[in-house]
Order: structure tokens, then sequence, then C-alpha cells
């Protein structure tokens, strides 16, 4: 051994434990008795809930959840929209409390998400609607039921009587139906009505077709199959009340056969001025996928648009909202609000959003993933894992509040781009 090793390799002294050491460096919790916080508790982002959810729920149910239209591009390409970008953290600024609060259609909401519209919610667990709007009018956030919702209007405004509920609206064939919810989520105290425009007919979800899923689910020998593992879900669904659409008429099929079926894909900016005029409060088109579009939206008089493919669900190969944002916003933010939704999973991407001027977000799977995970309380794990990220984006951007949000602090990395039609 040289003598320079030997310096850098003191010989250490041995010594014998000793067990007041040793005490010092145990730490046991308490165990955690309750299995559903033990197993919420252990999951530290969407993909943790989302595994759990897989593990828990049927699967005709998860991949109904889970799944998009055709090949699934579309929702693929939007999640790795998010996580294609570089943010830009600015230092030396104080951002020890951050505010995470704004406003948007004309209403408070403590974060800036909100849950977006699910259809058949009960399916993936049977809490379903009354879990989200719980949750969120506990977290201060807004609930958005849709026209395929599982829970009546009237029950929903029950499980969120302070907080804000939105309602969407799919414009059917049978015209007096959705005139009909529009009159009562108006009388209920809904204070935004959504009117989803991307869905003339059903996408293609290819994962029901396979598992051979209905509306009502059917006992086949594969659901059978599927119950074994999964005792407690079924246990579940068989002891709670039937699961049924809340406003609508089923008559059995794929959600994607009932969809073509209520569907009108004549709808038009006619049908916008009806529901203008039968619609109390702020109006806002769901579904919107170009900068054209938004133009003449904006013409038409509506009060926001949400950038969105449907988390993917009807077109593939649509445009990615997230890509859409900063032209749409360039063209019509002065003049509108944009919410943005598809393919969130995590707070540094609702961060990301808002910094390229988005208003607000909504989350659908990471919402539903939670409930599935956990119910009411997964629900609430959901907006605490989004929180968290959130405020510690926010914190190492250096920013204590939305609006210090800016495109300074985001670029969006070029993984396509279109090629040059000469
Ligand atoms: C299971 C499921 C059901 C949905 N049902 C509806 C619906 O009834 N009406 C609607 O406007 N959007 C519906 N959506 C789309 C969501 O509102 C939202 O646009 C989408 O989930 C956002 O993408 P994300 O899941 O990646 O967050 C549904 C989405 C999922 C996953």
């Amino acid at each position: 051994m040289t003598d320079e090793s030997r310096a850098t390799n003191p010989k250490q002294r041995r010594q014998v434990p000793r067990p007041a050491e040793i005490f010092e460096l145990m730490r046991f919790k308490a165990p955690e008795l309750d299995a559903t916080k033990r197993r919420l508790d252990a999951a530290l982002t969407i993909d943790d809930l989302r595994t759990i959810a897989k593990r828990r729920t049927p699967r005709a149910a998860f991949d109904y959840t889970d799944g998009s239209a055709e090949q699934e591009i579309s929702l693929a390409r939007a999640r790795q929209a998010f996580q294609d970008i570089e943010f830009h953290p600015q230092v030396l600024r104080p951002a020890e409390h951050v505010d995470t609060s704004t406003t948007v259609f004309g209403g408070p909401s403590a974060l800036p998400f909100g849950i977006a519209p699910t259809g058949f919610t009960r399916l993936m667990q049977t809490q379903g609607e009354l879990a989200g709007a719980s949750a969120a009018g506990a977290a201060g956030i807004p609930f958005t039921l849709s026209t395929l919702g599982t829970t009546s209007i009237e029950d929903t405004k029950a499980a969120n009587p302070t907080g804000r509920n939105w309602f969407q609206l799919y414009v059917m064939r049978e015209r007096e139906i959705s005139y009909e919810l529009t009159r009562r989520a108006a009388a209920s105290g809904f204070d935004t009505l959504f009117f989803t425009v991307d869905t003339p007919v059903a996408g293609a979800r290819l994962r029901d077709k396979r598992n051979g899923f209905s509306i009502p689910p059917q006992l086949t020998p594969g659901t059978i199959a599927g119950a074994i593992p999964r005792p407690w879900w079924w246990w579940d669904f068989l002891t709670t009340p039937k699961l049924q659409f809340a406003s609508l008429q089923s008559t059995g099929g794929t959600v994607g056969e009932l969809l073509n079926a209520a569907m009108d894909p004549t709808i038009s900016l006619d049908d916008l001025t009806v529901i203008r005029d039968l619609w109390p409060g702020r109006l806002v088109i769901k579904g919107v996928q170009t900068v054209e579009d938004s133009h003449r939206l904006v013409d038409a008089g509506v009060d926001g648009i949400v950038l969105s493919n449907h988390g993917g669900r009807q077109l593939d190969r649509a445009p990615v909202p997230f890509h859409l944002l900063p032209d749409v916003v360039r063209e019509v933010g002065r003049d509108t609000e944009i919410a943005i939704d598809t393919g969130i999973m995590s707070g540094a991407d609702i961060v990301a959003a808002i910094a390229l001027g988005a208003r607000f977000t909504l989350i659908g799977r990471a919402y539903l993933y939670g409930l599935m995970a956990g119910g009411r309380a997964g629900v609430e794990r959901t907006i605490t894992i989004l929180t968290d990220q959130i405020t510690r984006t926010m914190q190492l951007l250096g920013v204590a509040s939305l609006p210090e949000l800016t495109p300074a602090h985001v670029t969006q990395l070029h993984r396509l781009t279109p090629r040059r039609r000469d």
C-alpha cells in the first residue's frame, strides 16, 4: 500500500454495537390498519393509482376507462407532449407560500384543475359521481357531471351542495331530452354548461369490442373468469343500486353503439343558438381542435372553449390539445377563457398548461384511476398528489401564484414536426 492510499483509506477502529445506539435508529411507525388508506398512501403518482386501479377492477371496466379509440395514438401523443417540455426555473425568487387558486368561468377554484365529465362512472367504482362531486367540493374545485352519468343532476348537487357543479351536455337526436336536462341543471344551480362537440358519431373503442363489453354489463364466461380474482368489486357491484344511466334509457350494446344511437351527426351552430337561449349561466364548448373553430365559436358568443380530443376516445391521430394551446391563446385568448384537457397525468402538466396561457385544466382518467383505486378516498388522493406536484413545481420555478407563470417558464420540445408542403 502506498503512503497516499493509506492516507485515503485510514483504518477504522471497530467497536461492539451498543444497544442504546441501535434503539435510536429504530423508527417503527404504528401500522396503518385501514387497508384503503394503506393502499392509497403508497401511491405517489397518478401512474401508481392506475396500477392499483388495474389490479382492483375487472378488465372490461378498467379498459373502458383506460382505453381510447382505434390505435390509441391520440392519447399516447397527448401524454408524450406533456412529457416533452423543458421548464425554465427562475432563481432567488421567494416562493415559500404558493397560491394555487384561480377564477374560471365566472367563479373561484382553489386549484387550476377541475374534474372532467365522464360517462358511466359507477361502473368503475360504485360510489361514482357522488365520490367525485363530494371530493371536488371538499377541495374547492369544480365537478362536471356528464349527460351519460350514472348519478342524477339533483343527487350530484346534494353531494356537492356548496361547491361548483358544471353540467356536460350532449345534444342528442331527441333534442327535447337534451333541453330538459339543460333546464334541470340550471334549476339545480349548476353554473356552467359544457356543450361537447367532438362526438358526431362514436369513436372506435376497440378494447370494448374485444372485451365484449356492453351496457348493461353482461355475465359471460369471460366476465365470470375476470370476477374470480376481484371478489370485492363484484360484491360492491351486486350490493349497491343498479348501474344505469341516470338521464338516459339504455337499450343494450357497447358504449359506442349507444352513443351512435343517441348522437346526432347533424348538430351545428344553430344548436348552439338554441342552447344559448335555454342556459342562463356560462356556456363553454368542449372538444375544440383547430384555431379556425376557436375563432368561429368566439364570434358565435361562447363564454369559453375547452381544447380537447376527448382523451383520445374519438378521432385517433387528432391534434394534440397541448400543442394547439399557444396558437389558440394567441388568436382568441383575449376574447375568451381557454381550458384544456387530454393527457394530464401530473401536476407539472397542469403548471405547463397554465404557463402557456390556459386558464384552467380538466382531469378525466387521473380522477377515475383514483376512484377505481379507492372510491372517494381515492379521488382525494388524486387531488392531493396533483396539488403537491403543482405546488412543488411552482416553488422550484420560483413562482408564488398562477398569474406569475408565463410562456418563458416552458419550452415545448419537438418530437413530431409537420413535413413542409412546397
Ligand atoms: C371513461 C371516460 C368517459 C368519458 N365520458 C365523457 C362524456 O360523457 N362526455 C364528455 O364530454 N367527455 C367524456 N370523456 C372525456 C373527458 O371529459 C375528458 O375530455 C378526457 O378524459 C380528458 O383526457 P384524460 O382522461 O387524459 O384526462 C370521457 C373520458 C373517459 C376516460
